[in-house]
């Protein structure tokens, strides 16, 4: 018999944020200190994707009036491909129009292909390059989403 698993994306509370501070592999800079910070500031939308309660996966978007950026969005490696960084992305998208964001903004590793793949499924559009943005000297894929028709 196959179990039931409940799937579901909400606002972050603060006792998810040490299990979201474990999630491996994420970039540099994103430990509790930063997630908690992100917490307190009042223009940061901070959504948890949850596996039968468990957080496994959150996005961060800080908002400038009528702008978003995507600062961060995180699926914990055993529970890719599951379609939760797309309910994340959609529920910080809806979060924003709610607040007002026209457009929101993100940059994205020029190797992070499947990051790429998701913000296109999504209807992202690619507005330029920023060459070595990154302290190995990567450079980032500025992408933005005209949010009006969400
Ligand atoms: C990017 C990330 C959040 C995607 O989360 P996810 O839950 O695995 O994504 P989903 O299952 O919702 O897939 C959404 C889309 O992403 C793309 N995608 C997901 N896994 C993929 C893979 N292995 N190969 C190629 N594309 C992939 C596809 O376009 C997919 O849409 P589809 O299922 O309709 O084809 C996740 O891979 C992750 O946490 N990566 C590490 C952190 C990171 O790179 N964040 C981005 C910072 S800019």
């Amino acid at each position: 018999m196959s179990q039931v698993v409940t799937t579901e994306v909400k606002e972050v509370e603060i006792k998810d944020l040490p299990l979201l501070a474990s999630i491996p592999g994420v970039e540099k800079g994103w430990g509790i200190a930063s997630l908690t910070k992100e917490f307190l500031t009042p223009s940061s939308i901070f959504g948890v994707a949850k596996v039968d309660g468990a957080a496994v996966g959150y996005a961060v978007l800080q908002l400038a009036k009528e702008e978003g950026y995507l600062c961060n969005i995180v699926v914990h490696p055993s529970f890719r491909g599951l379609g939760l960084g797309k309910a994340l992305l959609e529920w910080m998208i809806e979060e924003g129009v709610k607040r007002g964001m026209m457009r929101l903004i993100l940059e994205v590793r020029e190797s992070n292909t499947v990051a790429q793949g998701l913000y296109l499924s999504m209807g992202f559009k690619e507005i330029g390059r920023r060459p070595r943005m990154y302290s190995d000297g990567e450079t980032a894929v500025v992408m933005e989403l005209r949010t009006a028709n969400f």
